[in-house]
Formats: structure tokens, C-alpha cells, sequence
């Protein structure tokens, strides 16, 4: 799909970013060119070791920002495929800072928007997460609006054969700033903060999210948000698996955090189909026929009232799984 074809990913020294620039020059040897669009010059620098232009001839650094439109226009020229993971994602810190999470989030969206279409950039997809469904939560509700941008952007594009879809998934294990470093760190100190007993999550590998990604641009028709059948773990679980023998203590929820994640509300179940490994929410109009849709992906509307979330999943990650995870996907020289 992406030989001989140039991808550009906002965010691409991020953790996600990082991960799709290894698959994709993995999977495509051909592929023409891939630029990692980012702000700070820093970690392209330490990016570019990785990379060295004698083994990577086709990898490019362009150094940007989301927020500004113009750059953006400048960084698409020639580019076939754009995959949006730029974003500010910490909730407590878009709690504190709201104009800059809406610059970047908001902001940034539309003016991945704009210069896509002002560009012969042919597939667009955004990043989206779980936060975002019924957010109660800044980030959450910029990723929200974010989506709702790209979903959108599909009806505004004319004749241009551009196609914008989304790709929403929960928490990523071993990601920059996630849960299971911060314990495995924290468990020197000899305790861990847990912020509820009860809470829950869903767990995606780096891998995963890479693996939706690739599956968006390739089968995307244009305004899906692409969800995961992924496990949910309990946080409990997650402190049991790294430090059995630590106290928890309690700190409290913190400001914005949820109990258990959603994915897809009883709201959405109206429009959402399941796809077998994903589901799909629809555009409640869709620029193509729906019939047609259905009968090509083989989907089959979930039923009314349908809601997924990471305390009433079905499918469960347990002490002992999560330790093989963790080993496979964080840290090998994991040990109890
Ligand atoms: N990690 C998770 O658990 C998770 C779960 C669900 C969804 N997501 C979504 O997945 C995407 C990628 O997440 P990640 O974990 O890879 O994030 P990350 O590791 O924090 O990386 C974020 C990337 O975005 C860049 N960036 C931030 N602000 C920017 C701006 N204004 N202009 C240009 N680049 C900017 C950062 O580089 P500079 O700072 O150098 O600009 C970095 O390359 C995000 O959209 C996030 O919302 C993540």
C-alpha cells in the first residue's frame, strides 16, 4: 500500500509516531518518503540517530508546528498520506493549561484540514481516544471535537477524492507518561499512588495502535472512527503485577479522570457496525451508501442501546497476562 508513496506523520517522535515510522519502513522498503513533522528539534535530533540517512534515504525531519497552517501546507507538498498523532494528551495538564490544549487539539485539526485539502494529500487519518467518547475531561472534549473536524472535513472536500477518518483507541501500554512505567518507577519508592480501587482501563500494545492505523488508511471510505476490540485491566491488577509486595495508597481521583473508560456510548450504537476485529461509528450520514458499505466490510449493526466500556467488557487482562506484556511490550528485563 505504501511503497512508492510519501507519508508524513504529525507527532512522529512521539510514542505512536516512532512505532508507525519502524512498521512502515518494515512493511514498505519502497516506500518513497516519510517525514516526521514535530516541534522540538531535540528529540528529532535523537530520532535521527536511529535513522541515519546512509541506511534511511527517505526519511525526512521537518521541524513544526500543528498550530501553524501555513508550515503545514509547506510540510504536505507531495505528500500522499498523513497520519495526525500530534496532540497534547496529558489531562491534568490541559485541565491547567485549556487554551493551549485547544490550540494544539482544536486548532492543530483544523489546520491539518485545511492544508490537506489545499495539497494533493489523498488520505488523512486522526488519532483519536477513548477519552473523547462522552468526555468529562478538556482533552477528551478537544479529541472530541477534533473527530467531529475530521468527520466532517469528508463533507466539505467536493470532488476532491480526499478521504479523512479516525482511529480511537484506549490506553497505550508502555506509552510516554502511562501508567505502567510510572509504577514500575514508582515501585523504588516502595509504594504505589493509586487514585481509585475500582478503576479501570482499556489496554492497546504500540503495535495495536500501528496495526489500526494501517488498517484506516488502507480501508478507510472516509468519516469512520475505527475502534479496537481490546481488554480492559484494573488498575489494582496492573500494581499487583508490578509490585505485589507495595502498599497502595489512595491519593483520590484526579481532576478530570473517569472510573472506567467508554469507547462507544449507547448514543453512538445507533451508527456503530461491527467490522469483526474493529467497530466502525458511521457518519449519521454517510457520503457513500450505507448498504454498500455494509455488504463490502461484511458489518453488522451492533445493537441499539450497545455500549463498550472498560468496566463491562468481556475480555480481561489478569496479573499473570499483564506481566508477559509487560516483558513483551515495556521493559524485557521486567522481574517481580
Ligand atoms: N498514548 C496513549 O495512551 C494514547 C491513547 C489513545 C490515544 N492517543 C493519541 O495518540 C496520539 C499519539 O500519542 P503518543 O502517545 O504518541 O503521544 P506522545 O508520545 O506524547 O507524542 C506526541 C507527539 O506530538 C508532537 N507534538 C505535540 N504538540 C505538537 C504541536 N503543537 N505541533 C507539532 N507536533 C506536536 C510531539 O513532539 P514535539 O513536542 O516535539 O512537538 C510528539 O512527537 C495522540 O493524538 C493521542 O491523543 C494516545
Amino acid at each position: 500500500m505504501l511503497n512508492n508513496k510519501t507519508i508524513l506523520i504529525t507527532g512522529g517522535t512521539g510514542s505512536l509516531g516512532k512505532a508507525l515510522t519502524k512498521h512502515i519502513f518494515s512493511t514498505y522498503p519502497l516506500v518513497k518518503k516519510v517525514i516526521i513533522f514535530s516541534r522540538d528539534e531535540q528529540k528529532q535530533f535523537q530520532m535521527a540517530q536511529e535513522y541515519p540517512l546512509s541506511n534511511y534515504p527517505q526519511i525526512r525531519f521537518f521541524l513544526g508546528d500543528v498550530r501553524d497552517e501555513q508550515r503545514l501546507v509547506r510540510a504536505f507538498q507531495g505528500v500522499d498520506y498523513v497520519i495526525h498523532a500530534a496532540a497534547m494528551k496529558h489531562v491534568h495538564l490541559a485541565e491547567y493549561n485549556p487554551d493551549e490544549c485547544i490550540k494544539t487539539n482544536i486548532g492543530g485539526a483544523q489546520n491539518v484540514i485545511h492544508a490537506a485539502m489545499q495539497t494533493n494529500v489523498k488520505n488523512v487519518v486522526a488519532l483519536s481516544t477513548d477519552k473523547a467518547c462522552a468526555p468529562i475531561n478538556l482533552y477528551g472534549a478537544t479529541k472530541l471535537t477534533s473527530d467531529k473536524l475530521f468527520v466532517a472535513a469528508n463533507n466539505i472536500k467536493g470532488f476532491n477524492p480526499i478521504k479523512f477518518s479516525v482511529v480511537r483507541y484506549g490506553n497505550v501500554m508502555g506509552s510516554n507518561g502511562s501508567v505502567i512505567p510510572f509504577f514500575i518507577n514508582k515501585k523504588k519508592e516502595g509504594k504505589l499512588p493509586i487514585t481509585n480501587m475500582s478503576m479501570t482501563r482499556f489496554n492497546i500494545s504500540l503495535q495495536g495502535g500501528v496495526d489500526m492505523v494501517m488498517h484506516a488508511m488502507e480501508h478507510a471510505w472516509g468519516g469512520e472512527i475505527f475502534i479496537p476490540k481490546i481488554p480492559s485491566y484494573r488498575i489494582t491488577d496492573v500494581a499487583k503485577a508490578i509490585a505485589p509486595d507495595c502498599p497502595l495508597e489512595i491519593v483520590g481521583i484526579r481532576p478530570g479522570e473517569k472510573i472506567h473508560e467508554e469507547m462507544i456510548t449507547a448514543s453512538d450504537s445507533f451508527y456503530t457496525y461491527d467490522l469483526g476485529k474493529y467497530y466502525t461509528i458511521l457518519p449519521s450520514v454517510p457520503n457513500f451508501k450505507l448498504q454498500e458499505y455494509l455488504s463490502h466490510f461484511n458489518a453488522k449493526k451492533v445493537e441499539d442501546g450497545f455500549n463498550y466500556n472498560s468496566g463491562s467488557n468481556e475480555d480481561w487482562e489478569t496479573v499473570d497476562t499483564l506481566r508477559t506484556l509487560i516483558t513483551e511490550h515495556v521493559d524485557a528485563n521486567f522481574e517481580v
